[in-house]
């Protein structure tokens, strides 16, 4: 067996023009060769071969491939036959995978079987069982006919729970291989194994090369989730495929463009409408080997995303994935409320392709985003704004790409070209590199989870919020304190753990100790609750919980008892408050104290923060501006060093002693 990447790489480096050479005449007509069409004997020059796209067509027969298919269907020759002709006469040697000393089938070749098995026979219910009339009443009123729903192979999984497993099983397919092949799960152990779709439509997906590796099942009627795919199998990872790739591929090198959508039925309805260089992730953002994918088969990609804030951040998360493989990648916007899908039903393919024409380059589009939403318009904005443009700066693979998008964001903020270089140079920031490894880990989660999590503004952008707000927050919530009594006890005797609460709060999260502190503070003084919000603000705690706690601490006055704060606090909050504020009263000491110092740490910490975003703007500054800067700097300091002058940081309750 040749595996895929050499294929690729011999159709790569196959000298298409030599090799169709042997058999028809050709001669050059501008980029590409001109000749007669062997298929249809025609002896008029409409033969063309695009040694650039690697492809052959004939314009009258319109017969069409690339070098493999033209030695198959010339020489008779099988698949691997014709690979391995193209290998030797473009000199590669082929790497064989190893099969076992036995020569056998490809390991793979049974989950391919049994899929295709499993698609004919939800093809089979989807048109014949009774069962199955609502999805066909569905597909009739999105308006997929039976010609184009059969052409994509789709099918209906039944609702009952035993007939798939029958026919599967009387095919010979066991079982035990139904579940490998993750058409059935098994709940627990002991168990009957289930279909794991049932009442699902089913889009049938296939690797490059045509191969059946799994499926992704849309709900009919109510059901959650909407869709639902294959689990990973030896044949399916979900980050490495691409809906319709094995279509798409070549009209992609004959357009020399791919459009990237988000959902099965964008690409389906697209391919029908006879734009066939489309593809679909499997409800993920883009992953790096799915950007590799793209770009080998066009380097112009369009993102045709939903216009809605998700459907925009996973277009530019996507878009930088593009950019990093040295694509130019393009931004299609489409009118709120459509998706390619709805656009194509009522505007047509034509429609779409004039959208297609407006396309916007993807750098460009972000920095209308930020312009529209006025980020450019003072200093603070601008820095935030050149963070965000950065990162797709460093992303950009191409050095002439990168040019001009730098020259576009100094054009945007009025920044130099120069610093803007050297900034896009330098490696992210800590920051930066927090938001990097964000990105590719959620570049493999659902592309959909996002849905409805807050985004600051402005809406659409791809990157995190200011860098101390989510780690302060995630960290520790992400490691709540699971009080275990055991750990508790020992923790009581160790010194260096007196007074804060022992075994717990190890965070090492600024200022979260210091707010628990002064809640428990003042849960002693409650008198003191007003004025501390006058400090600080009802919204002056960060902890969620805390905050929570806070609020209702002001809500119900003084004298309110306990019983009447905890009532109005959800479970979670409670149990906070339980084990984290109220426990060992005795550590307290003197709650006035506590609150001083509290306070003048929780300053601190906005001290700390507006001195580092000064730094961070000062990089971009022009020079009176730089004069405020450092007066505001300056102020800041004098009064950090009147407040006790300790850095955030390594001040705190965990070092003071009782
Ligand atoms: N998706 C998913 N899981 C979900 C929802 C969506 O994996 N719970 C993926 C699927 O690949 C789907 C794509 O995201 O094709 C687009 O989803 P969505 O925009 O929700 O699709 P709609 O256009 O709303 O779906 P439909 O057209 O089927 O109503
Ligand atoms: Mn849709």
């Amino acid at each position: 067996m040749i595996p895929d990447d050499q294929i690729e790489q011999i159709r790569e480096s196959a000298d298409i023009v030599g090799v169709i050479g042997e058999y028809v005449e050709l001669k050059r007509t501008g980029t590409d060769y001109r000749g007669p069409c062997p298929f249809h004997q025609g002896t008029n020059r409409n033969f063309s071969v695009s040694p650039k796209k690697k492809i052959y067509y004939c314009f009258v027969c319109h017969e069409g491939g690339d070098v493999f298919t033209f030695l198959q269907k010339r020489l008779g020759l099988d698949w691997p036959a014709s690979v391995r002709l193209v290998a030797e006469k473009s000199g590669i040697e082929i790497r064989e995978v190893e099969r076992s000393h036995r020569e056998g089938p490809d390991p793979r070749a049974r989950f391919w079987e049994m899929n295709a098995a499993a698609a004919e026979y939800f093809t089979r219910v989807l048109w014949e069982d009774a069962g199955a009339e609502p999805a066909r009443e569905y597909l009739a009123q999105r308006g997929i006919s039976r010609e184009v729903a059969d052409r994509f192979a789709l099918g209906f999984a039944p609702r009952e729970i035993g007939l798939m497993r029958a026919a599967l099983n009387a095919l010979g397919y066991e079982d035990a291989a139904l579940l490998d092949g993750g058409l059935m799960v098994k709940p627990e152990e002991a168990s009957e194994p289930r279909p794991r779709f049932r009442r699902r439509l089913m889009f049938p997906i296939f690797d490059a090369l045509g191969r059946h590796v799994g499926f992704g099942g849309r709900v009919i009627g109510e059901g959650e989730p909407k869709y639902l795919n294959s689990p990973e199998t030896p044949v399916f990872t979900k980050g490495k495929l691409l809906y319709g790739l094995n279509v798409a591929k070549l009209a992609a090198r004959r357009e020399e463009r791919m459009l990237v959508v988000e959902g099965y039925f964008d690409a389906m309805r697209l391919m029908a409408a006879g734009i066939e260089e489309v593809v679909a992730p499997l409800g993920t953002a883009l992953t790096e080997t799915q950007a590799q994918l793209v770009t080998r088969y066009a380097q112009k990609v369009y993102l045709l995303y939903d216009a809605d804030p998700p459907g925009q951040k996973a277009a530019f998360r996507s878009g930088d994935e593009l950019l990093r493989q040295g694509a130019a990648v393009h931004v299609v916007t489409l009118p709120d409320g459509e998706d390619p899908d709805s656009y194509v039903a009522h505007h047509g393919a034509d429609g779409l392709r004039a959208r297609l024409g407006e396309a916007v380059d993807l750098f460009e589009r972000k920095v209308q985003i930020l312009e529209r939403a006025g980020w450019f318009g003072d200093l603070a904005g601008k820095r935030r704004a050149l963070d965000r443009l950065l990162p797709t700066i460093r992303a950009t693979a191409d050095p002439l790409m990168r040019d001009i998008y730098i020259a576009r964001a100094s054009e945007a903020s009025g920044v130099s070209r120069e610093l803007l270089a050297e900034e896009a140079k330098r490696n992210p920031s800590r920051s930066g590199a927090s938001r990097a490894r964000r990105d590719s880990g959620a570049a493999s989660e659902d592309a959909r989870a996002p849905r409805g999590e807050a985004m600051g503004p402005p809406p659409g952008m791809n990157d995190a919020p200011p860098p101390d707000e989510p780690g302060f927050q995630e960290q520790f919530q992400r490691r709540p304190f699971r009080p275990r009594s055991g750990e508790r006890r020992r923790g009581w005797n160790q010194p260096e753990e007196r007074p804060s609460i022992r075994g717990w709060g190890r965070t090492s999260q600024p200022g979260a100790l210091t707010e628990r502190e002064l809640l428990r503070a003042l849960m002693h003084q409650r008198g003191s609750v007003d004025a501390v919000a006058e400090r600080i603000g009802p919204d002056g705690f960060r902890v969620p919980a805390y905050g929570r706690i806070f609020r209702m601490l002001l809500q119900v006055g003084e004298d309110a008892s306990l019983e009447t704060i905890a009532a109005g606090l959800d479970d979670e909050t409670v149990r906070v408050l339980q084990e984290e504020v109220l426990v060992e009263p005795e550590s307290i000491g003197d709650p006035t104290a506590t609150i001083t110092q509290a306070l003048n740490g929780l300053r601190i910490r906005e001290i700390d923060e507006e001195m580092e975003r000064i730094e961070r703007e000062r990089s971009i500054a022009a020079d009176e501006e730089k004069d405020a800067l450092t007066a505001r700097a300056k102020k800041l300091r004098d009064e950090k060093r009147a407040l006790g002058g300790k850095s955030f940081r390594t001040q705190g309750f965990r070092k003071r002693r009782a």
